[in-house]
């Protein structure tokens, strides 16, 4: 029997269409052209999901990780994958105030802006290299980026070269990508061509909502500071 088309329009009355769920394809990415479609796709409902329905507790562990180290009120921060600006705005909430960002996604950026939490905002595929200055920034953070299709483990470095000697950067990542053994391998080859120190290395929750853990890393630059 054909469906009856008035039938099919009432029954779509008082219905609320569900927003698409963009976190289980999350894990599957592989290159900056399919990262860079999804997020353009994902930001207008990404907070909604990430941080209302999962609960997205990396924001404020990476901002209580660098809160721990000596990088104190007045200092310049740059926000690696600022993404629609969740990392940025815990940043703000612990009390700084000079926090520049960068991303890859135009819509992402959009949103960022947005906060009102950022100085300066920057497009930038982190794989293909930082266009900012040597040892520009006192700290910096990459909230939930270094991960599968993401930046990449060896952009680390180049996150390293636009912080100041004794300056922190703090890695927030899932187990999901710390599992798979990049990073970790990244983490000791910097260390032991003396770049920088992993001083501080928690495990706890990512996404509580989804049960996904995962780790906050603190590393602290070689060098003196100023
Ligand atoms: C899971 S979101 C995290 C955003 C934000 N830091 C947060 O904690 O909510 C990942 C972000 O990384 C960005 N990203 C992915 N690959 C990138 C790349 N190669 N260069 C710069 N940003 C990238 C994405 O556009 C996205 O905004």
């Amino acid at each position: 029997m054909e469906p009856d088309a008035d039938t099919d329009d009432e029954a779509d009355i008082g219905t609320t269409r569900e927003a698409a769920k963009f976190l289980p394809t999350s894990y599957d990415l592989e290159t900056s052209e399919q990262t860079l479609a999804h997020y353009e796709a994902w930001a207008a409902t990404y907070d909604a999901e990430i941080g209302d329905e999962n609960r997205y507790a990396q924001p404020e562990r990476c901002a209580a990780a660098l809160r721990a180290t000596a990088t104190g009120p007045d200092a310049r921060i740059l926000d690696v994958g600022c993404g629609s600006g969740l990392s940025g705005v815990a940043l703000a909430d612990a009390g700084w105030t000079d926090i520049d960002g960068c991303d890859l996604s135009p819509a992402m950026l959009a949103l960022a802006a947005e906060t009102g939490v950022y100085a300066e905002l920057l497009e930038a595929d982190l794989n293909a290299g930082l266009d900012v200055a040597d040892a520009a920034y006192d700290a910096a953070t990459a909230v939930g980026v270094f991960s599968f299709g993401h930046i990449q483990p060896a952009a680390l470095r180049d996150v390293l070269r636009v912080v100041r000697p004794g300056g922190a950067v703090v890695v927030g990542l899932n187990d999901h990508y710390w599992d798979e053994g990049a990073m970790p391998a990244e983490l000791d080859a910097i260390e032991a061509e003396g770049l920088a120190t992993v001083t501080d290395r928690q495990h706890g929750e990512h996404l509580p909502g989804a049960g996904i853990e995962g780790w906050v890393v603190t590393l602290t630059k070689a060098g003196r500071g100023a």
